[in-house]
C-alpha cells in the first residue's frame, strides 16, 4: 500500500512550524522556526509582529521540511493545519498557506485543534492506549482530557483563570527574567528550596478544574512583603516553592482523575509539560500508580508542527476535510 505523507502547519502562536510525517508517526521533517528573540524586548508575544513573521518565513520553512524529508509535493498526500485556537492572524497565516498548497496540488485539507495536537505528540513517541487521560499544560491552556477513542475529546477539568505557562510567564516578569518565564523558573527552581509558604488552589473536592491566578498574586505580594521589611527574598527559593505549587496540584489532579476514570494510559502535552519539576514528579508520583504514564521528549511538548501531523493523520483518515473557506478560529473548542 501507498504511504500516507502529511505535510503539516502550524502558526498560532510564535514559532512558525512545518512538519511531514509518514503514515501517522514518521517523523520524516520537523522544523520550528521561534521567533522569541524579536518578542523578548517587548515581555511577551506581539501578535503584529507574529503575523509579520509567519508571512516572512512560511514559504521558506516549507521549503526546508521538503528538503529536509528529501521529496518533492506531488509525493505529499495530504495538507494539515492548526485551525485554532490562537492569535487569528497568526493562524491566518498558516491556513492560507495551507490552502494555496492544497489548491495548487490537488490536495486534500486536513484541519486539527491545536490542543489535539499537544495531545497527538504523544503518538509520535508510543502507541495510545483507550481510554486515556491527557494533562494539556501550554501557554494558554490547563486541561484534562478524557479521549475514550481516536478523535474523541472531553474536557473533564481546565483552568478557572490563568493557564499554567501563563502563570509561570507572569511570575519571571515579577522576577525581572526575560520572556518565555517558563524554562528560567524551571532552572532557577532546580538550586532553590520549596521554602517560602505558598497557596495550593485544590478548589471543590471533586473538581478538577485548576486556578492559578491566586497564586500568581500571592508570590506578588510576597515579593513585595519582603521589600517592604528591606529583606530580599532568595529567587531561587521564591522559583522552587512557586513550581512546587504548580506542580503538587497538577500531579494530584492528574493522578486522581486517571483513578475516578479508571484510564489505560495517561498522556501529558503542552509546552509547561517540558518542566524538568513537572516531569520528575509525574513520574515518581505514576511508579505507584498502576496506569502507564507517557511524556514526550521536550521537542515535542512546546509549539511544532510534528504534532499537527501526528493528529492530522488521524483526522484524515477518518475524513475530516476543510473546504476553501477554512479560517483561523481564535477560541475554537475542542
Ligand atoms: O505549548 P506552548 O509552546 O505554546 C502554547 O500553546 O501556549 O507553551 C508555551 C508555554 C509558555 O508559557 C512557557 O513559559 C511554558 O510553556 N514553558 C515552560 C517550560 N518550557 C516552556 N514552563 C515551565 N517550565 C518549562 N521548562
Ligand atoms: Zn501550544
Amino acid at each position: 500500500e501507498k504511504d500516507e505523507i502529511i505535510l503539516a502547519i502550524e502558526t498560532s502562536c510564535d514559532e512558525t512550524a512545518v512538519a511531514i510525517i509518514k503514515n501517522g508517526t514518521e517523523m520524516l521533517a520537523n522544523i520550528v522556526a521561534s521567533q522569541i528573540e524579536s518578542h523578548k524586548r517587548f515581555g511577551g508575544v506581539v501578535p503584529e509582529v507574529a503575523s509579520r513573521h509567519h508571512v516572512e518565513q512560511v514559504t521558506v520553512v516549507i521549503e526546508e521540511a521538503l528538503v529536509t524529508a528529501g521529496l518533492t509535493m506531488e509525493e505529499i498526500t495530504a495538507i494539515a493545519v492548526t485551525e485554532g485556537p490562537g492569535l487569528v492572524g497568526a493562524l491566518l497565516i498558516g491556513v492560507n498557506a495551507a490552502k494555496a498548497l492544497a489548491f495548487a496540488h490537488d490536495l486534500p485539507l486536513v484541519p486539527v485543534h491545536h490542543i489535539a495536537g499537544h495531545i497527538y505528540a504523544n503518538r509520535l513517541v508510543t502507541e495510545m492506549h483507550f481510554p486515556l487521560l491527557a494533562l494539556v499544560v501550554s501557554g494558554g491552556h490547563t486541561e484534562l482530557v478524557y479521549m475514550k477513542e481516536h478523535g474523541s475529546f472531553e474536557v473533564i477539568g481546565e483552568t478557572r483563570d490563568d493557564a499554567a505557562g501563563e502563570a509561570y510567564d507572569k511570575v519571571a516578569r515579577t522576577l525581572n527574567m526575560p520572556y518565555p518565564g517558563g524554562p528560567h523558573i524551571d532552572r532557577l527552581a532546580q538550586a532553590g528550596q520549596p521554602s517560602i509558604k505558598l497557596p495550593r488552589a485544590w478548589l471543590e473536592p471533586d473538581s478538577y478544574d485548576f486556578s492559578f491566578s491566586g497564586l500568581k498574586s500571592a508570590v506578588i505580594n510576597t515579593v513585595h512583603n519582603a521589600a517592604q521589611r528591606g529583606e530580599e527574598l532568595a529567587p531561587e527559593d521564591l522559583a522552587a516553592s512557586f513550581q512546587a505549587s504548580v506542580v503538587e496540584v497538577l500531579v494530584e489532579k492528574t493522578a486522581r482523575a486517571a483513578r475516578a476514570y479508571d484510564v489505560k494510559q495517561v498522556l501529558v502535552a503542552g509546552g509547561v509539560a517540558a518542566n524538568q519539576g513537572l516531569r520528575s514528579a509525574l513520574e515518581a508520583r505514576f511508579q505507584n500508580e498502576e496506569v502507564p504514564l507517557v511524556i514526550p521528549p521536550l521537542s515535542l511538548c512546546t509549539d511544532n508542527a510534528a504534532m499537527i501531523g501526528a493528529a492530522g493523520s488521524i483526522a484524515y483518515r477518518k475524513g475530516t476535510r476543510a473546504d476553501w473557506a477554512l479560517n483561523g478560529v481564535p477560541g475554537l473548542d475542542l
